[in-house]
């Protein structure tokens, strides 16, 4: 065995080949890309490996068939975008049952193969998805974990940005709660370049941004037409998996098991976490005001509705 690491990216759709090639440039590791879909996956590993002498990187794409999920043994990392993704109209709970039934094979196959992986769930809906992962694996809650935040604050960062006329690099700012149209940007939280965004933007900007980016991924998706948006997604999620393969210990606001902190249990709801190599290391617990409460308790609410239907 070398001692490059191996990131298993388990759905080879739109998210997952885009995954791919984010890992291959930033040398995080082998990867492995797998799919019911067998040519799928083998045809954008071999794509993808005749990048590297163009882009300029070393570590392997292999691409698979389910089978017996034996090619993700030992991943270090597994990511999964395996099920469906919207169409227009859809909400992301029409999902469930579907997304729910590939949920379900990926994770036994993940409990066999790669016990001892770190695990991002990225299939929606995404809080009953992670929750299914989770119950499903038996893994510790600090292995298992979604991302979606991390594209919530993104597109959050982007509209203020552009009404602001800055670079999103200098926004501060976080989305808490579940993944659905009732999640929680944080105005309060937000600065531009340390300021804060209420001496930056006026209430009606501010409440747009809030609003567009709550309905984000069904913008992306009434454009595209088929399937939802990929590009921010699969940087988000290779962003989480760097943290932990190079324990970066960075925050990110991801989907976690919360057993007290924010007045919640036994749910996996948007919390900013420390992803470092020991997985989730520690929920960081923002001091609320009553608003932001009563609008993230409507959002766990929502998920609470959405993991009550896995039966889980
Ligand atoms: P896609 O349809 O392009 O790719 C999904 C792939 O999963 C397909 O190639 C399909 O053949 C494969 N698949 C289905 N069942 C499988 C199984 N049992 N094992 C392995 N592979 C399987 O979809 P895309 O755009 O990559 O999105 C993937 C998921 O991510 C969707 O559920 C979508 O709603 C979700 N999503 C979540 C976001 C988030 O913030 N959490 C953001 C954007 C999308
Ligand atoms: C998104 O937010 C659809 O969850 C997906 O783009």
């Amino acid at each position: 065995m070398g001692s490059r690491k191996k990131i298993a990216l388990i759905g080879a759709g739109q998210i997952g080949g885009t995954m791919a090639l984010l890992c291959g440039q930033r040398n995080l590791g082998d990867v492995v890309l797998v799919d019911i879909m067998e040519g799928v996956a083998k045809g954008k590993a071999l794509d993808l490996q005749q990048t590297r002498g163009v882009l300029g990187f070393d570590v392997d794409v292999t691409g698979g068939g389910t089978g017996d999920y034996g090619l993700i043994r030992g991943a270090d990392v597994c990511i999964v975008t395996a099920g469906v993704p919207r169409k227009p109209g859809m909400s992301r709970d029409d999902l469930l049952k579907v997304n729910l039934e590939a949920i379900t094979k990926v994770a036994h196959g993940i409990r066999q193969h790669a016990p001892n992986a770190f695990v991002i769930v990225v299939t929606n809906p995404l809080d009953s998805m992670v929750y299914a992962m989770y119950r499903i694996t038996g893994f510790p809650k600090n292995r298992v974990v979604g991302m979606a935040g991390v594209l919530d604050t993104a597109r959050f960062q982007h509209f203020v940005a552009e009404a602001a006329g800055c670079s999103p690099q200098d926004v501060v700012g976080t989305v808490l709660g579940g993944h659905g149209d009732d999640m929680v940007p944080l105005v309060r939280h937000c600065s531009v370049s340390g300021v804060p965004l209420r001496q930056v933007l006026d209430q009606a900007k501010i409440d747009a941004i809030v609003e567009r980016t709550r309905k984000g991924g069904g913008e992306i998706v009434a454009l595209l037409g088929t399937g939802s948006a990929f590009y921010a997604p699969a940087a988000a999620a290779v962003a989480m998996a760097e943290s932990y393969l190079r324990d970066q210990k960075r925050t990110f606001p991801c989907s976690a098991l919360l057993d007290g902190p924010y007045g919640v249990k036994g749910l996996f709801v948007g919390v900013p976490v420390v992803i470092g190599a020991g997985g989730v290391e520690r929920i960081v617990e923002l001091e609320l005001d009553d608003a932001e409460r009563a609008m993230l308790t409507r959002s766990v609410e929502s998920v609470r509705r959405s993991v009550a239907e896995t039966k889980l």
